[in-house]
């Protein structure tokens, strides 16, 4: 096991009605103003914005809000947020959505606290490093990016096409609401793009070059099995409060770091994937499930066993031949995939045949024109990056 430092501070408050805990215990830390951050119009349509307003107000709380947070969001509504939060001087930030609006919120949040620096020039960029930031919590909508635990956050700055995440602890928001009844309203394809993405945030720890890492091979194989066990539920069965309850409780402990402990990540395929959304503005886990397989069955010889024993795991496959098991457990991920309704290949995911000039412009970006390779596991460079899209063309 690698040595680590492990610090995920945020508290949890889970369960039916969660959310309507938030105002106490956001004047708790001290706040008196608090910035509301939504997206765009759910938790209107649905009436939540409405609810958490008045549970802040009953907390002797003032609030603005600010919506309109898109999907893959977007680093010029982070700037135009931060100048309105400065303004109106709010103290607390409190995102209301799924990962898209939360991490416009670790942004906001950033900047406010940093305002003599850019968020994206300096601060993603890495330019300088950031001692504080302003309090921020959660009430999550959507199981789905983890971010309400995670130590990253991601932007796409619309000018350049580039979809880049920023990794610090001060990323880790002070509290999540999560109240499984909140995700009832997620359209179909989302909740399905959550389950993929909650998977590969435990998949992208799990294939590294560590090896001997006992405790949390059992917690990242445990929660593979239970999220694929509950998503057809989550997907098939209306409201049906077991299964959102499992897969959001899987959401947050897939990316908080806990199914990595000891080892390197990964991240490849996320990488691979964040190029596809910064230039045809996909969905997120979608992007995952389109690269995945062909991550996999181009990356399988790095490790053989690795693959055979998750195919026994996952799908009880049992082969003599470790090479067959692996190529199986592969075609068992993919057909999984088909069965909650995800792509695995271009034309599946929405964005048609690609040819040779785009695949080449999606290497470049994910490894900064083949100066960079990426992950640990097989690191790609921009010759496997090219293959593995052409693989998923
Ligand atoms: O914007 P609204 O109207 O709220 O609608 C959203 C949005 O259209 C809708 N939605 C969410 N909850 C709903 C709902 N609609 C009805 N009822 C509800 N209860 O779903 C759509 C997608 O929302 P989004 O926030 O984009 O989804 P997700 O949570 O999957 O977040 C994706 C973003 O997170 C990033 C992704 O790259 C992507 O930008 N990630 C963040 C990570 C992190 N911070 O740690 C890690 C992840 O790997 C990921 O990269
Ligand atoms: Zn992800």
């Amino acid at each position: 096991m690698k040595s680590f430092e492990y610090c995920c501070p945020t508290e949890i408050i889970f369960g039916k009605d969660a959310e309507l805990k938030a105002g106490k215990k956001i004047k708790a830390c001290g706040a008196s103003k608090v910035l509301v951050v939504y997206g765009g119009g759910s938790v209107k349509r649905n009436g939540l914005l409405d609810r958490i307003g008045t549970n802040l107000t009953t907390a002797g709380l003032q609030y603005i809000t600010l919506g309109g947070v898109k999907p893959n969001p977007v680093v010029s509504f982070v700037r135009d947020g931060i100048k309105l939060a400065l303004r109106e001087k709010v103290d607390f930030i409190l995102a209301v959505g799924g990962g898209s609006v939360i991490d416009t919120a670790k942004a906001l949040a950033h900047g406010v606290a940093n305002s003599k620096y850019d968020i994206w020039d300096d601060i993603w960029q890495k330019k300088v490093e950031i001692h504080k930031t302003t309090p921020l919590a959660s009430v999550l909508t959507l199981a789905a990016a983890g971010s309400e635990t995670s130590d990253s956050a991601v932007l796409t700055n619309e000018e350049t096409g580039q979809k880049r995440g920023l990794s610090m602890v001060l990323n880790r928001p002070r509290m999540a609401f999560m109240n499984p009844e909140l995700t009832y309203s997620a359209p179909k394809f989302q909740v399905a793009c959550g389950i993929g993405d909650i998977l590969m945030h435990t998949l992208e720890r799990y294939f590294s070059k560590d090896k001997d890492n006992y405790m949390t091979d059992f917690i990242a194989e445990g929660l593979l099995k239970n999220v694929i066990a509950f998503s057809h539920d989550a997907l098939e069965k209306e409201n049906d409060y077991l299964s959102r309850s499992e897969i959001m409780y899987c959401g947050s402990l897939s990316h908080c770091d806990l199914t990595g402990l000891g080892r390197q990540k990964d991240f490849s395929v996320h990488k691979l994937g964040h190029e596809l959304s910064g230039k045809f503005d996909v969905t997120h886990g979608a992007s995952l499930t389109t690269m995945w397989a062909s991550w996999a069955r181009y990356s399988y010889k790095t490790d053989i066993a690795r693959f055979a024993r998750l195919a026994n795991v996952l799908w009880q496959i049992d082969e003599k031949d470790a090479e067959t098991a692996a190529l199986k457990g592969i075609d068992k991920m993919e057909e999984y995939f088909h069965s909650i309704g995800l792509p695995t290949c271009f034309s599946e995911l929405g964005i048609g045949v690609q040819d040779e000039k785009n695949i080449s412009y999606l290497a470049d970006m994910c490894t900064d024109g083949g100066s960079k390779t990426v992950g640990n596991f097989k690191p790609i460079a921009k010759q496997d990056a090219i293959n593995m899209y052409k693989m998923a063309n």
